[in-house]
């Protein structure tokens, strides 16, 4: 990467998703996040929630974008960005109160899903959350048009990808020992879904 990556999206969605993460964490939490993309979410959260612990995660190609972020980054609340493809077997030792992912569970496949859920359970305390913005089906329908044709886009593109179900997440969710999603609506008809450890 040899310019600061920047993402319109993340700088659109960024306020709102602040609002809900800062209801879910306390003073003094660790959040692991999955998926960072540029590192322009983790800087605002950060700078919004300075005392909290911020880690951001990402495939190996987009370290570097997020480095960039960093280095204009005025604060100590991050940590520097580690290598995580979600589908790893080992996930970093961190012991976070809440795993945060944005625009990721429509992009990789549900075995990366899978392993998500199997992730988190060793990477959350006890009664961690996982937080999980984007688009989704609520039990097997889409919410809007718009959602189904973005649907039938990703899967033109890449057959394992599309917008997933509460109900099946749900289901996934259960058996690694979470509650049930509280599903927060957002702007553009995205959800941010909250799985709880029981
Ligand atoms: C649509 S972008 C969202 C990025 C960022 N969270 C945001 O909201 O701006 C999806 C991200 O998922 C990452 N990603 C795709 N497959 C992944 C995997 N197997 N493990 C971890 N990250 C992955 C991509 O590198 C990309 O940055």
């Amino acid at each position: 990467v040899s310019e600061k990556p920047f993402a319109a999206a993340a700088a659109q969605n960024q306020q709102a998703i602040l609002s809900v993460l800062g209801a879910e964490l306390s003073a003094g939490d660790h959040v692991l996040e999955l998926g960072s993309g540029t590192g322009q979410h983790v800087c605002f959260f950060a700078q919004h929630l300075p005392e909290v612990f911020w880690q951001p995660t990402e495939l190996p190609s987009r370290l570097d974008g997020i480095r960039m972020w960093l280095a204009d980054f005025d604060g100590d609340n991050v940590l520097p960005p580690l290598s995580l493809d979600v589908r790893d077997e080992v996930w970093p030792t961190l012991q976070a109160q809440v795993i945060y992912s944005a625009n990721t569970f429509h992009i990789v496949s549900w075995q990366a899903i899978e392993s998500v859920f199997a992730g988190c359970s060793s990477s959350l305390t006890g009664s961690g959350k996982l937080c999980v913005y984007g688009p989704f089906k609520i039990d097997g329908r889409f919410t809007t048009q718009s959602n189904a044709q973005f649907d039938q886009m990703l899967r033109a593109q890449d057959p394992l990808s599309g917008v997933r179900d509460s109900a099946e997440l749900n289901a996934l969710a259960l058996s690694h020992g979470f509650r049930p999603a509280r599903m927060i609506p957002m702007p553009a008809n995205n959800f941010v879904a909250i799985w709880q450890l029981a």
